[in-house]
């Protein structure tokens, strides 16, 4: 598990609204392993949709704009290609579940002539009939009861969770080498949550394929990440192991994440605790302060100064990072967070 099968290298997209520009994705970089689980955490509006989107090209123009950056795959700069090398890419290659899934299914075609088509697009000398029988299999692949019956009705047919098992189904049609799933449970009940999450799982290591994993679910990330990124502002404030990121956080918005997870191991003195503030109006974000600095008990005139890049602290295997300027204070004041 160490080849790299994705790259984005200083990806910047931008929002102009109302004479502003909104930095959505500043300056954020990470690479993705072969068979890795990557989890994005951050709160809405953090950048995470806007980050996964300008991978695939699919940035609303206007008011969205991919403005430099690389997205190398396959040694090729996603960001540089065709519409019809894109095409290509799209749904074979890389696949993408959408943070909604109804809005993602055609709500006047069968599942099953969706899944077909998915195939068919992309393995041009495939029968129908065995579009069909591929379109099945893959239905009960992700769970979904009676496939066989199943795979003739329409979307609306379907409950919530097993639309979103459909738009699996359909990510999985083409066996990519990249899933990306944002927020592939947030409209599902938990056991269904559960369900779909192992069923992505276990898609991922029987097919060796990368998943890219946008949550706000730090049990999940917990469960299923390799490593992790957590996003802030548009930008990357930590990253490293899921054990560097839960044993030993050193960026204070990462602390405030773990802390806001209600704990029933923990005596109620514990208590419930938010992160101070609200959640940064992008637009606000000037590119030279650190983004958390208003929310921030560390906050001093050298953040405000300069904003912090990502440094090697240490980690399981060597590869955590955080940008903060007062790491050594908040790790020394973080207190037992296990
Ligand atoms: N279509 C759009 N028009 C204008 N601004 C946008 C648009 N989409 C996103 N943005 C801006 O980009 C920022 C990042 O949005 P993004 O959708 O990536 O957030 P997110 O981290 O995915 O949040 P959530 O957890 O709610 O899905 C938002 O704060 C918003 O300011
Ligand atoms: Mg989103």
């Amino acid at each position: 598990m160490s080849e790299n099968v994705l790259e984005i290298k200083h990806l910047r997209t931008s929002f102009f609204t109302n004479g502003k520009e909104v930095r959505a994705s500043d300056d954020l970089s990470y690479s993705v392993k072969k068979g890795e689980c990557v989890a994005i955490i951050g709160e809405s509006g953090s950048g995470k949709s806007v980050s996964a989107l300008s991978i695939l090209q699919l940035i609303p123009y206007p008011p969205g704009l991919v403005l430099s950056g690389k997205v190398m795959y396959e040694g090729k700069n996603l960001l540089e290609c065709s519409a019809d090398e894109l095409e290509k890419i799209r749904g074979a290659k890389i696949s993408m579940i959408f943070q909604e899934a109804s809005a993602a299914l055609n709500p006047v075609i069968t599942i099953g002539k969706q899944i077909c088509e998915a195939l068919l697009n992309h393995n041009p000398g495939m029968s129908k009939k065995d579009a069909n029988k591929r379109a099945i299999e893959l239905l009960e692949m992700v769970g979904i009861p009676n496939a066989d019956r199943r795979v003739k009705q329409y979307p609306f047919e379907f409950s919530g969770g097993m639309q979103q098992r459909a738009m699996i189904a359909m990510a999985m049609s083409c066996e990519p080498d990249i899933l990306i799933a944002d927020e592939p449970t947030t409209a599902l009940d938990v056991t269904v949550q559960a369900q779909v999450l192992e069923q992505l799982n276990k898609l991922r290591e029987e097919h060796n394929m990368a998943l890219i994993l946008i949550t706000h679910n730090l049990g999940v990330v917990a469960r299923y990440a390799d490593s992790v990124k957590i996003m802030y502002g548009g930008s990357i404030v930590e990253e490293g192991s899921a054990i560097d990121i839960f044993k030993d956080p050193c960026h204070p918005y990462t602390i405030g994440l773990i802390r806001a997870v209600p704990r029933l191991d923990k005596p109620k003195s514990w208590g419930l605790h938010e992160i101070q503030g609200e959640s940064p109006d992008m637009s606000k974000i000037k590119p030279n302060t650190c983004a958390f600095y208003d929310r921030c008990e560390y906050a001093s005139e050298e953040c405000l100064a300069s904003r912090p890049r990502l440094t090697n602290v240490g980690g399981e295997n060597g590869e955590h990072f955080c940008a903060c300027h007062h790491i050594d204070k908040v790790k020394e004041n973080r207190g037992d967070l296990g």
